[in-house]
């Protein structure tokens, strides 16, 4: 009878004991079921290098069995770790550097009710975006929505307590800043909602993620009218067909547009077809989401951005529902059914970071990154997201995301690749490395900033509970900025013990 298997068995006795938590939806790893339960949200598979397992997987379908598990936790001192939709970058929500923990998995947790007469909707944290996308457009017969992230699978629990930026932001701002209520089980048992938690502890969870306080169980949140026709378009642009000229005319003016019209860009390198004598070169695909018909969006473009040269055969008029499916890759006439289909759509390795842009580049600089990216024998790649319009409404210490008024668009910088050996994984942790050192005469500074959802272990980790709010500054201000001291007094206030610790858990600070 090993010490793990008795930590074990003294967890389920207190859930036994404490909930009405059916045995079934308790797994251990002798447990058929075990293995594939903890792979089935998995999207980056580098986070299981050398990570141990769970001791038990607990599935939960009340709120009271979430408590149970919380109380357990603390009794036991044995560390939980929530996963929603099981996307963070680092696996922080399955994996842990502490040997023994319990994994409170979500996937069971996922009702969703609209209310029309309000136009509002509960969530709870366990859904993904595009059960929540799919049940508000079926329900309102499309004329309601929702603006939050791109893909799909994503979890509400993760990704709206980190923010969740995505095509509506701006207009309508991240998920977060469209979160009117929330329900949460905290490190004492207690089940609070707004009134209950007040108003500090509901701004934190607002973009202060959601693991450093507590497990949050559902979100009140307010739809938003949506026209019943949008246009999208996607144009890539080669190095040769003028790319970096057209980038540069682009980050000018990205962020200054129609509030309705979003327009990022993803540059990436490609396999070169056309030229024998270089094998890769660059494409910036262009890809616009603009909330309304493609007469009006054709005429802001001549306008705008006329160098880009959008034809009306660019462009697809189609409901919002459709432009979520064709903007997350999916064919947009397939099903809608797809949106429910919770499979993790990547499941490679992969290293991401970001940065936040105050000033534009100039024309060389972009020279300059291109020939670094095509110069590389991987094929790293870079979602730049514009800001402005809704996004500057909001004050940077509003909720705890600060990158407003000023920034005028995200930086994600990615490489993934196939093999799981230890030593690629390596190599291309330190192309990526490489990549971020080489962008920082470039970037925004004091602090270089970063995007929570793009959750990043080296800008800094807590190497234990009793980590403090000194150590953890170094990482805290990049990705909050002022915000990190307040969400360190909130977390002083409500789990003064630490309970809900993690590698990137805000301390608490008195
Ligand atoms: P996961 O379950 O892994 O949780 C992430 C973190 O939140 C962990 O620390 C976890 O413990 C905690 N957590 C989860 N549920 C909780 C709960 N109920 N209570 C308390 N804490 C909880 N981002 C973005 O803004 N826009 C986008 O378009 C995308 N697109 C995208 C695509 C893909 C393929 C990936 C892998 C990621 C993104 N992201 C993104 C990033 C995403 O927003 C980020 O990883 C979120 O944290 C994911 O939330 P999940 O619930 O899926 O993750």
């Amino acid at each position: 009878f090993s010490k793990i298997s008795a930590s074990q068995h003294s967890f389920r006795d207190c859930l036994n004991h404490r909930s009405s938590l059916p045995s079934k939806f308790i797994f251990t790893p002798e447990n058929q079921s075990y293995e594939s339960l903890f792979f089935s949200s998995i999207q980056n598979n580098r986070t299981l290098l050398n990570s141990p397992r769970p001791l038990l997987i607990i599935t939960p379908t009340q709120e009271s069995h979430v408590s149970a598990a919380v109380l357990c936790s603390k009794e036991l001192n044995i560390p939980l770790r929530t996963r929603s939709g099981g996307h963070d970058y680092e696996g922080l929500s399955y994996t842990t550097t502490s040997s023994s923990f319990v994994l409170i998995d979500l996937h069971k947790f996922r009702s969703i009710t609209i209310d029309l007469t309000d136009n509002t909707a509960w969530a709870d944290a366990g859904a993904t975006l595009g059960e929540l996308y799919y049940a508000i457009s079926f329900q309102s017969n499309n004329t309601l929505a929702f603006p939050a992230g791109v893909c799909p699978t994503l979890g509400l629990g993760g990704h709206f307590s980190g923010g969740g930026l995505g095509t509506m932001m701006r207009a309508y701002g991240l998920a977060a800043d469209n979160i009117i209520d929330a329900r949460i089980a905290t490190a004492s048992g207690e089940i609070l909602d707004r009134g209950s938690m007040g108003e500090d502890l509901f701004w934190a969870l607002r973009g202060g993620g959601g693991a450093s306080f507590g497990i949050i169980l559902s979100y009140k949140l307010k739809l938003l009218q949506i026209p019943p026709k949008v246009t999208v378009f996607n144009i890539d642009k080669l190095l040769e067909q003028g790319a970096i000229k057209l980038l540069s005319k682009w980050q000018q003016i990205a962020h200054k547009l129609d509030k309705r019209l979003f327009i990022r860009v993803i540059l990436q390198v490609v396999d070169d077809q056309n030229h024998r004598s270089r094998n890769k070169t660059l494409t910036a695909t262009f890809q616009s989401l603009f909330l309304g018909e493609e007469t009006e969006l054709l005429s802001l473009m001549a306008e705008s951005f006329p160098e880009l040269g959008v034809k009306p055969e660019d462009c697809m008029e189609l409901s919002w529902i459709r432009s979520v499916l064709s903007i997350a890759g999916y064919p947009p006439g397939g099903s809608l059914k797809k949106l429910l289909d919770r499979k993790p759509q990547f499941n490679d390795l992969f290293k991401t970071k970001s940065d936040f842009q105050r000033v534009p580049f100039n024309d060389e600089v972009w020279e300059v990154i291109s020939g670094w990216l095509v110069g590389q024998n991987e094929f790293p790649f870079m979602i730049i997201d514009p800001f402005g319009g809704r996004m500057d409404e909001i004050g940077e210490t509003e909720t705890p995301f600060p990158h407003r008024k000023g920034s005028l668009y995200n930086i994600q910088y990615i490489i993934s690749w196939e093999d799981p050996g230890v030593e690629t994984a390596r190599e291309n942790i330190d192309r990526m490395r490489n990549l971020y050192k080489f962008m920082t005469p470039y970037v925004s500074r004091d602090p270089r900033a970063a995007y929570l959802n793009y959750r990043d272990l080296d800008l800094g980790r807590n190497a234990n509970r009793n980590a403090g709010y000194a150590e953890a500054s170094v990482w805290g201000e990049k990705y909050y900025k002022v915000n990190f001291r307040r969400l360190a007094q909130v977390k002083f206030k409500v789990d003064p013990e630490n309970l809900f610790w993690n590698e990137q858990s805000i301390p608490p600070f008195a």
